[in-house]
This record gives C-alpha cells, sequence and structure tokens, in this order.
C-alpha cells in the first residue's frame, strides 16, 4: 500500500513546540499499528519568513496538494510580523487555496473537571461546530481612503456565495446523518445583516426541509447562540455558521471543553478521497507562552486523533483521546488543565499510555481502554470521521417543489 504523505508545519510560536509531539505521536503510531504514513517537514513560518521572505511558495503549494494526504499545521502569527503576510498566504493558501471549506471544531469535554459552567458535566458539552472556511470577511475585500485623517473610511466586504453557503450547511446536515444526530443549528444575524445572511435563512431553509422530519433544522442569532451555550450547552450537536461566527463561536466552545489547549479542528473538502485536508489545533501561537514549555500540547494530540480517522483510522483517533482524557484525570496534563506537567513530559505521559493500551490489546484485554470514561456514546458518535460523510454535492433547484418533499434518498 502507498504511504499516504503527512506535511508537518510547525509554524510560530508554540506551534512547533506542539507539532513537535504530534509528530512524535505520528511516529509512534506508525510503529506499534504498522501505519502506512510518511512524515513530510516543512520550514514554513515566522522565522523563515525574516530569514529569506519566503511565505507560501507556490512549488510547495502544488505538492502538497498532488502527493500529501494531509498536512498538520501548529499555528502562525508572530509579533515580528505585525502584518501576518506569511500567516495569511500559508493559512489562506490551503484552506482556499485547496478549497477546504468545511472547518470541523467539535466541542467535546473529556472530563468532568474541565466544564467551566455551574451544575454542568462533561456530558453537556458535545457538539460539533461547521464553520465556513473560505469566505465570509476573511476573502479580504475591502480597502481603505483617507487613511490617517479625520475622514477616514475602512470596509471589509462580507463575501457569501450561493454555492458556498450551501456546501457548507448540507456538510453540517451529512454530519448530522451520519453521526444519526437529530439536530442541525445555523447561526447568523439575519435581523441585521439582511441580505448576506438572509441568503443563509433561505438556503438553510430549503435544506431543512430535504433533511426532515429526520433531522430538524433549527434557526438560532449568533448573539442568542452564545447565551444558550451557556446556559444550556447540551441541547446542541451540529452548529453550522459562516466564517466569522465560526471563529469566535469555536473559542466560546474551547472555554466549554477546558480551553484552547484542548480545542482541535479540521479543514477539510467534504469526503472525496485523494484530496489533502488540513488538520490543526483550534489556538493561536500564544506569543505569551512560547518558548516556556508550557503549552498544552493536547488540542495538537487531539488534532493528530481527527487527522488519523480522516485517513481511515478511527480507532487510533479513539485510543488516543482515551489517553489524553486518562491524561486530564490523573492530572498528567500542562497548567493551564490544572496539571503541573510541561509540554514535553505531558504529551510524553500519553504516548506511554496509548503504549500500556497497545500491551493490554496485545495481551487480549484492554478494550475498555479505548473509551473514554466521560463519554458514553456509541462507536459511531465517538469517532469523527469525515470520511463517513457522503460527498455533499450541490443539487440544483428543482422547480415545483412541494412545501415539505419527502427525505432525501
Ligand atoms: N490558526 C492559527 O494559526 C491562529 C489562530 C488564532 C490566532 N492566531 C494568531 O496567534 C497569535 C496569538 O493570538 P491570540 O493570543 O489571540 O490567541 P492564542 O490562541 O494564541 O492565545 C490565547 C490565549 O490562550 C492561551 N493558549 C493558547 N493555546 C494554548 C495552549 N496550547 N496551552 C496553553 N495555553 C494556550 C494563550 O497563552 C493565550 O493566553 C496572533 O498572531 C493570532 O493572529 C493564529
Amino acid at each position: 500500500m502507498k504511504a499516504a504523505k503527512i506535511a508537518l508545519i510547525g509554524g510560530d510560536g508554540i506551534g512547533p513546540e506542539v507539532v513537535r509531539e504530534g509528530k512524535l505521536l505520528l511516529e509512534l503510531l506508525r510503529e506499534e499499528r504498522n501505519l502506512p504514513i510518511e512524515l513530510w517537514e516543512l520550514d514554513l513560518g515566522a522565522e523563515r519568513y525574516l530569514r529569506d521572505g519566503t511565505t507560501f511558495p507556490p512549488e510547495v503549494r502544488v505538492a502538497i496538494q498532488r502527493e500529501c494526504a494531509a498536512v498538520l499545521l501548529g499555528a502562525l502569527g508572530d509579533p515580528r510580523v505585525p502584518g501576518m503576510e506569511h500567516a495569511r498566504d500559508i493559512i489562506f493558501g490551503m484552506r482556499q487555496g485547496y478549497d477546504l471549506f468545511a472547518n470541523v471544531r467539535p466541542c467535546r469535554a473529556l472530563s468532568d473537571r474541565l466544564v467551566p459552567l455551574k451544575g454542568r458535566a462533561a456530558r453537556d458539552v458535545d457538539f460539533v461546530v461547521f464553520r465556513e472556511n473560505t469566505e465570509g470577511i476573511y476573502v479580504g475585500m475591502g480597502g481603505q481612503f483617507k487613511r490617517g485623517t479625520p475622514d477616514e473610511v475602512a470596509i471589509n466586504e462580507d463575501v457569501n456565495t450561493r454555492k458556498g453557503v450551501e456546501r457548507i450547511i448540507r456538510a453540517a446536515f451529512e454530519y448530522a446523518r451520519a453521526h444519526g444526530h437529530d439536530t442541525v443549528h445555523m447561526a447568523d444575524k439575519s435581523n441585521a445583516m439582511r441580505h448576506a445572511h438572509e441568503l443563509w435563512l433561505r438556503v438553510f431553509d430549503q435544506v431543512s426541509r430535504e433533511y426532515a422530519p429526520g433531522i430538524k433544522g433549527k434557526h438560532v442569532y449568533v448573539d442568542a447562540l452564545c447565551l444558550y451555550l451557556i446556559q444550556d450547552p447540551s441541547q446542541f450537536r451540529v452548529i453550522v455558521t459562516n466564517n466569522l461566527f465560526g471563529d469566535i463561536v469555536t473559542d466560546l466552545g474551547a472555554a466549554l471543553q477546558g480551553g484552547l489547549g484542548m480545542a482541535a479542528s479540521a479543514n477539510v473538502h467534504g469526503s472525496e478521497r485523494g484530496r489533502v485536508a488540513m488538520f490543526e489545533p483550534v489556538h493561536g501561537s500564544a506569543p505569551d507562552i512560547a518558548g516556556k514549555g508550557v503549552a498544552n500540547p493536547f488540542a495538537c494530540l487531539l488534532t493528530v486523533g481527527l487527522l488519523l480517522a480522516h485517513l481511515g483510522y478511527p480507532e487510533e483517533e479513539r485510543i488516543i483521546e482515551a489517553a489524553v482524557a486518562r491524561a486530564i484525570d490523573g492530572q498528567q496534563c500542562t497548567r493551564d488543565v490544572g496539571g503541573a506537567l510541561g509540554t514535553q513530559a505531558a504529551a510524553a505521559w500519553v504516548r506511554e499510555e496509548i503504549r500500556r493500551t497497545f500491551r493490554a490489546l496485545r495481551l487480549g484485554h484492554g478494550r475498555e481502554r479505548l473509551a473514554p470514561r466521560c463519554a458514553p456514546l456509541s462507536d459511531s458518535e465517538r469517532c469523527w470521521s469525515p470520511r463517513r460523510w457522503r460527498p455533499p454535492r450541490p443539487r440544483r433547484p428543482r422547480k415545483n417543489r412541494s412545501p415539505s418533499p419527502s427525505p432525501p434518498r
């Protein structure tokens, strides 16, 4: 079997520190499970940009697209590059360049003690956000006029296309169907952004009808969503929203699961085989703690889990998640999640725990080690694998559609 090539980009700040641990985890799994994977380390980020002006060379962009199954990215953003030129080229070069339209961010608490809400437990925090990843306010359209004068004007355009809106909404419904969820919430601000978000509302309504009655589409204004996520996060399973709101809401989601050090994400283009996908922890480069050896590596390790599930190894994802959950329970973790270990020691504990799991499995017991104790979910719910979706193909609107069409085939 041809090895799946995985590009590793540490990037800036704590990015290289956590990607180093992600790489060691991938090497361990390759060895223990004979995974056919090949790792390719790339020197990209602020250091490289400041050294020779390189951001994301076209030949690298094309090589990743042609040769790689996945990219693991740490984080980008460095105070020495205030214009973020390198970060924009690399992140948008992949998200938009490879048309990775779905930014999928699972918000799942792995331990009761990580949930900051009074009277709530880990079982109450288990939802996935589908963030549109290629449009919205992030396209960089706009400009400044009369800059630096008292009359200056600054404009950023919010771009929403029918195709872009429909495919992310469809992806959320496909995911809900594949994982047996009965509700998809769509968050917008259509009461204020009457043109752009009326499109979201209309498309959501149309797509929801196709998935009814099995899956219910519920509309929520994004401000109310923030309120409800704090009051009762257990009512949410799948949330779909635009690029900007998804960025913000998933930081709130990260807070519910224990902080940015616990939040993983995937950037995918549906479930097509042979198409490169990009995986990154939700956190940024955290310049305030960079180089101190205290960054939480678990977001990156959980991101490796998403990556492996995407490549067709969902059991490996469960093994990683269960080991991280046990590290949290046993306080074998960094200080942001209540432990006292450094980045390397926390990640090494998880690797050792995974080795223990494999030893137990080889001896014919230890299946119980695969499941996080805090999340009594079925296998299909627990493992996140976009391969399980059917590709969300855009459908042509049918003429004379009845008000409540039959469920999709
Ligand atoms: N996708 C990305 O690469 C990405 C995402 C967000 C922000 N950024 C960039 O990162 C830089 C810093 O941004 P920011 O400070 O707003 O966000 P940030 O996520 O880097 O940090 C926010 C806070 O969370 C803490 N934190 C983040 N990750 C942590 C971890 N793994 N362990 C422990 N604590 C952690 C930080 O110390 C900081 O206090 C900026 O340049 C920003 O543009 C990049």
